[in-house]
């Protein structure tokens, strides 16, 4: 299962994603951090701190951030670990990594969720931070989740969810779609990062409904699978190895 459907004005064939995805991500790099702070109203670090507590992250615990970009999830689970010794980060973007690599000193991997370089139930707890949408299956992605956590290790996956209701719907069109690529080119003067921003907005759009994403993390054999939503939009879903 696809999380969206191809992008036909982005790249011709699914086989062709992950270049592009991994093209986008390597030129946005050195924008990102700035980008979605002032996005996310400065916002960004303690609700990832937040949800990280919420969900159990413990200090001892050995984490898996996959799709880590430049760290923004893994720099405040270190708080919560005290140290970024047990932290695992994971992203196919080599410009992701050097940027993540420059504020942490966990231990680095350059690899796809769908088909991870690492040993089997090796993790407590495993992390995704707004990158579900890149992926090139579901169930691929998730039998490597599966595959990665210890017995009783846990899943958290944060997401961005377009909003149901007409006016939500419409706010949240204008200002992903429309005022925050814009914003992006106005204040970095830099194409790629708004062309990052924009594609950021198509995959939201395109991206298969919740329970779809629910579906699969069932049929992968996790347990507790659950979805919490916070402001309506913002989506975690949680799930438990058994
Ligand atoms: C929007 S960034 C999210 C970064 C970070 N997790 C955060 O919370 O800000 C998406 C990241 O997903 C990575 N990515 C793209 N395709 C991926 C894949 N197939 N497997 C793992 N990561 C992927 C990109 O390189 C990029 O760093």
């Amino acid at each position: 299962m696809l999380p969206h459907p191809t992008l036909a004005d982005r790249y011709a064939t699914a086989e062709a994603k992950p270049a592009f995805v991994n093209r986008l991500f390597d030129h946005g790099a050195k924008h990102y951090d700035t980008v979605v702070d002032w996005g996310f109203l400065r916002t960004g670090a303690s609700y990832r701190l937040w949800t990280l507590r919420q969900h159990g992250l413990r200090p001892k615990d050995h984490l898996l951030d996959v799709a880590c970009g430049t760290g923004l999830v893994a720099l405040e689970a270190a708080k919560i670990l005290e140290t970024a010794d047990h932290i695992t980060c994971l992203d196919p973007s080599a410009g992701m990594l050097a940027v993540a690599r420059t504020k942490l000193s966990a231990h680095f991997v350059q690899g796809r969720a769908e088909a991870m370089p690492l040993a089997d139930n090796t993790f407590d707890f495993l992390t995704m931070g707004y990158a579900l949408r890149h992926v090139t299956s579901l169930e691929d992605t998730f039998c490597e989740f599966h595959r990665v956590l210890k017995p009783g290790g846990k899943l958290l996956i944060l997401e961005i969810t377009k909003p149901t209701g007409r006016i939500s719907a419409f706010l949240f069109r204008l200002y992903f779609g429309r005022i925050y690529p814009f914003l992006t080119w106005v204040f970095t003067r830099s194409n790629e990062a708004r062309d990052m921003m924009r594609y950021y907005w198509e995959t939201m759009d395109a991206c298969v409904p919740p329970a779809t994403v629910l579906a699969a993390l069932h049929l992968t054999g996790l347990s507790a699978v659950k979805r919490k939503v916070v402001l309506g939009l913002f989506s975690e879903y949680t799930a438990v190895k058994i």
